[in-house]
């Protein structure tokens, strides 16, 4: 559904010289200098699937999304969406696409929601039929009914969030982007809309890019990750396969029979461990050791443990998916593979 080819953007930043005289002349002969946001970056999606496109702030992934959706040109690369290019086919590309920035709304600040709505309805001209039809699954999943009546300024952050969603479904996309649509959004709001997208998506079988840094909503929603780092491809496979391959981190938990046994455990000294490879964290009796098993390999981490201090209810866990990818943000990972 969604091919992208080596795709690369520069911008063009405008450097200010000192000064009035330098504000003067770079009014009259800007210097300019080249910046390489995305730096050839290729993946591509098949039909219905849900992709989680990650990577840490300035990555270049909303620059990705822009080009994708055609609000941007690339400067080299290509990419194809249904068989159309975004640039060249801009009309009826739209039609196939539905597009939330989380940061920013779309909606008519004025207008009432419902209004809003019937003036996309136009736009993208559909039928009443099938309008009807959309409008009471929208409602239904995205529980629009309370604020429907109301103008788009008065919406709370959340409310807001769910009508953008709920506008960019409208008519029926085959492809939705969705760049943080959940930032800043409590816990119940969260679940509301990733409840939507995996609906929308297994009713009608959507294509849904999602970028976000909440990693649950990955966790959740997606099966496959795509992820960059300034501006180029780090990662690209399942979330299985991401844990297989960078999952060495294992958390040992357990409770203290006495407090003050914590000072006893000396794991770096023990196994010469660095900061990055253990850490020890606690809630009065309640520990746990988070540690890399390519360094020390678990039975050691438990004999030590049971040898040295009395202890009950002693487990060991896979680290999640949060803690692989903070240390292929950090690229300690990407330096070891
Ligand atoms: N219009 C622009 N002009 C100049 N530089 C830009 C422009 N838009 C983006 N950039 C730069 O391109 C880089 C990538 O930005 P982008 O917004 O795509 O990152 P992002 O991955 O979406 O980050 P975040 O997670 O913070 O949203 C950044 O260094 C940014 O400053
Ligand atoms: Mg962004």
């Amino acid at each position: 559904m969604i091919y992208v080819d080596s795709i690369r953007k520069e911008f063009k930043k405008t450097i200010k010289q000192p000064g009035l005289l330098g504000s003067v002349k770079s009014l009259f002969k800007p210097k300019t200098e080249k910046v390489v946001a995305v730096d050839n970056i290729s993946f591509h999606v098949p039909k219905g699937e849900i992709l989680g496109f990650i990577g840490p702030n300035g990555a270049g992934k909303s620059t990705v999304i822009k080009m994708l959706t055609g609000i941007l040109t690339p400067t080299a690369g290509s990419c194809t969406i249904n068989g159309k290019n975004p640039q060249k086919n801009r009309k009826s590309y739209v039609k196939e696409i539905g597009v939330v920035f989380g940061q920013r709304t779309q909606l008519w600040w004025d207008l009432p929601l419902c209004e809003t709505y019937a003036v996309l309805k136009e736009i993208y001209e559909v039928e009443d039929s099938a309008y009807k039809r959309k409008m009471d699954l929208l409602n239904e999943v995205l529980d629009l009914q309370d604020f429907i009546k109301s103008p788009v300024r008065t919406l709370s952050l959340g409310q807001r969030m769910r009508a953008d969603i709920a506008a960019s479904l409208l008519h029926s996309p085959k492809v939705l982007f969705l760049d943080e649509p959940t930032i800043g959004l409590d816990v119940v709001v969260k679940d509301n809309i990733r409840r939507a997208i995996a609906q929308i998506n297994e009713e009608e079988q959507t294509t849904v890019v999602l970028t976000t840094h909440d990693l649950s909503d990955i966790e959740l929603l997606s099966k496959r990750i795509v992820m960059i780092d300034k501006g180029r491809n780090v990662f690209d496979g399942t979330v299985d396969e991401l844990k297989s391959n960078f999952g060495q981190m294992r958390e040992l938990h357990f409770e203290l029979a006495n407090e003050g046994d914590l000072t006893k455990l000396e794991y770096k000294a023990k196994f010469g461990l660095t900061d990055e490879d253990v850490t020890v964290k606690n809630d009065k009796s309640k520990v746990t050791v988070r540690f890399n098993s390519d360094c020390v390999p678990v039975g050691d981490m438990l004999s030590y443990t049971l040898s040295s201090i009395h202890v009950q209810d002693i487990s060991v866990r896979d680290a999640d998916i949060e803690e692989i990818i903070r240390r292929l943000y950090k690229k300690e990972v990407i330096a070891d593979a």
